[in-house]
């Protein structure tokens, strides 16, 4: 395929890379009409716009929302979607390319066939920095390998309340943990925005979304300032410091007012007080909000563009979002210095990732789309994510040889719960959705010479020749205000009554949760032998079976603190709350 734009045609300043990005940045913006300005601005959903509506429109930027994606969805489609979409940009006048952005959360989860990470919370548990940075890498190349140029990750959110749907996207209920394991930014961006495989992260959400009440996904945090700061902002700033390339909006409102209008904390903290240069954007349709009633008004989008807001992720509206700005800019609500303070920012980002002089897929990533290299280190991830709550007797870990092992419950043999939410589609969903190695798998493989494995999901079979019986239950797979619990955070009907028959038979259980959070487990757990705490561990289940047999001795420590009961919610550290496990909690095998 001849693709058009790969030769530059003028010479003009703005198209040499050896002039310094701010002369870039200047040369084109004078070269640019308000038109072409607010295209930059506005980022349309790929299932929503075309190529030629990139042409036609001049849109800045296309995003994939979760699980949208292109038949047949392989890495190979990507590449070629992302091409066609880079092909529209390239046909202006001015050959501004377009930057795509998807939510590589924990890898590139939209992406059938690719390494799925655990997600934060198990990161959390890991409290390794190089590990997570090493993982950003990873993620990079196979974002990269796909042509997308910007990963809407990592979320820094510190979740102070497990009924919040996005616990497991959180490192830990305290900043320091995402400060720390901010390193994934540097592993995401490498050290040069320029890189090969380099691709722009985005510390999301600013600020405070993981301290709504009642773990309210969306929802208001009620803080003080100095609360807000001590708490929320940390990682942010973390992240400036790591020189993040974006930063997302939160939907969350801070003391009654929505952060998608909040000027104060936009432009003066983040722009200003911790001085990020970056671009900021906002979260999908967050600008409809900012007024409480659905859609957005021309006075929301003013106000949500004064706040400092540079690209608005407007998925299906963005045709009326660019001409309610227009018009907006003509009236004067909208200060031209604003606009062309935006354009900065974003095309700051564009030059600093050569996208001008390699707008197109780097296909020689497209191989590392799960990799075995990649499939290793999640493996690795795995492990060290596991944390080890209870082991009476030392039932963990378990004899390799010569053992006669149970297994049952309905996240042992299913690599879609054992992924969670944001896995191929938005919510995730359970079954083969991708491949991986289910946690069943990777204990058959592991079980020496004379070992038999006996699976069934409701533990039917079970009897007392069993030497140990492995529960594998938690919960299956959810998304942001639909994981939300309001009620009970107890195992479901079908999880306590398979340990049952389990127990029934008087062969000790060790329980493996895989879950996005802590559950209210205490009056359970007395009658079991073990417990585990797996998270979301992602395709590579083997990881979980390392620890089980001593493969690898556990040393994942609670990223947020265990409830003794639903009612202690929130629970955090520091609280005077007595806890089932502490924050830090974990054991070992001597
Ligand atoms: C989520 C963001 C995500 C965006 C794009 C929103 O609903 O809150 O985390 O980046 O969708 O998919
Ligand atoms: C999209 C997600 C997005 C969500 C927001 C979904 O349809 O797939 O990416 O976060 O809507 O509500």
């Amino acid at each position: 395929m001849t693709l058009p734009g790969s030769v530059h045609a003028a010479g003009l300043p703005y198209q040499d890379p050896s002039l310094p990005v701010a002369t870039r940045v200047a040369d084109l913006l004078s070269r640019m009409t308000l038109d072409e300005k607010i295209g930059q601005m506005t980022q349309a959903e790929r299932g929503s716009a075309s190529a030629t509506d990139v042409t036609t429109y001049r849109l800045g930027s296309i995003l994939s929302g979760g699980g949208s994606a292109p038949t047949p969805n392989t890495a190979t489609s990507w590449a070629d979607m992302y091409d066609s979409f880079q092909t529209g940009a390239m046909a202006t006048p001015l050959q501004i390319p377009m930057i795509y952005g998807v939510d590589a959360v924990h890898g590139h989860n939209n992406v059938v066939g690719a390494t799925i990470f655990p997600h934060n919370i198990g990161l959390g548990a890991t409290r390794d920095p190089a590990l997570v940075q090493q993982i950003g890498q990873a993620v990079a190349e196979e974002v990269s390998g796909t042509g997308i140029d910007w990963d809407f990750a990592p979320c820094l959110c510190v979740a102070r309340n497990d009924r919040w749907g996005r616990t497991y996207e959180s490192f830990g209920e305290v900043p320091s943990i995402a400060s720390s394991l901010s390193t994934i930014i540097t592993g995401l961006q490498g050290t040069s925005l320029n890189g090969p495989s380099s691709v722009l992260a985005t510390a999301k959400h600013y600020v405070g979304d993981g301290g709504t009440e009642g773990g309210d996904d969306q929802g208001n945090t009620v803080l003080s300032e100095a609360d807000l700061r001590a708490i929320h902002l940390p990682p942010f700033q973390a992240a400036v410091q790591r020189g993040v390339g974006s930063v997302m909006i939160s939907y969350s409102s801070w003391n009654g007012v929505k952060m998608h209008g909040n000027k104060y904390l936009i432009t003066d903290v983040l722009k200003g007080e911790l001085g990020f240069s970056g671009f900021v954007v906002s979260d999908w349709n967050g600008i409809d909000q900012i007024d409480g009633t659905t859609g957005f008004t021309a006075a929301e989008v003013t106000a949500a563009v004064n706040a400092g807001i540079d690209m608005v992720m407007v998925p299906t509206a963005w045709k009326n979002f660019i001409t309610t700005l227009r018009a907006e800019v003509a009236n004067g609500h909208v200060p031209l210095s604003r606009i062309d303070d935006a354009n900065r920012r974003i095309l700051t980002k564009k030059f600093e990732l050569g996208l001008f002089e390699k707008p197109y897929t780097d296909r020689s990533f497209t191989a590392t789309v799960g990799s075995a290299a990649h499939r290793t280190l999640a493996r690795q991830a795995v492990r060290q994510s596991q944390v080890l709550l209870k082991n009476a007797g030392n039932v963990l870990p378990l004899a390799k040889d010569n053992n006669k092992i149970f297994v049952a419950g309905k996240n042992a043999d299913n690599i879609g719960n054992q992924c969670g939410g944001w896995t191929i589609s938005w919510q995730g969903s359970s079954g083969n959705i991708t491949p991986g190695t289910s946690i069943l798998q990777g204990i058959r493989a592991a079980a020496g010479p004379g070992t038999t494995v006996t699976y069934s999901q409701r533990g039917s079979g079970i009897d007392s020749t069993y030497k140990v019986a492995i529960a594998v239950v938690g919960e299956t797979p959810y998304a942001e205000g639909q994981g939300d619990r309001t009620g009970t955070m107890s195992l479901d009907r079908d999880d306590l009554r398979v340990i049952n028959t389990l127990r029934g038979k008087g062969v000790p259980v060790v329980v493996v949760l895989v879950s996005g959070r802590p559950l209210d487990i205490a009056t359970e757990l007395p009658n079991w032998n073990a417990l585990l705490a797996s998270w979301l561990p992602g395709t590579e289940g083997a990881g979980v079976a390392d620890v089980l047999f001593g493969d690898y001795k556990p040393t994942g420590k609670l990223p947020s603190t265990w409830m003794t009961s639903v009612s202690q919610q929130p629970i955090n550290d520091g609280d005077g709350k007595t806890p089932l496990f502490p924050l830090g909690y974990g054991l070992t095998y001597p």
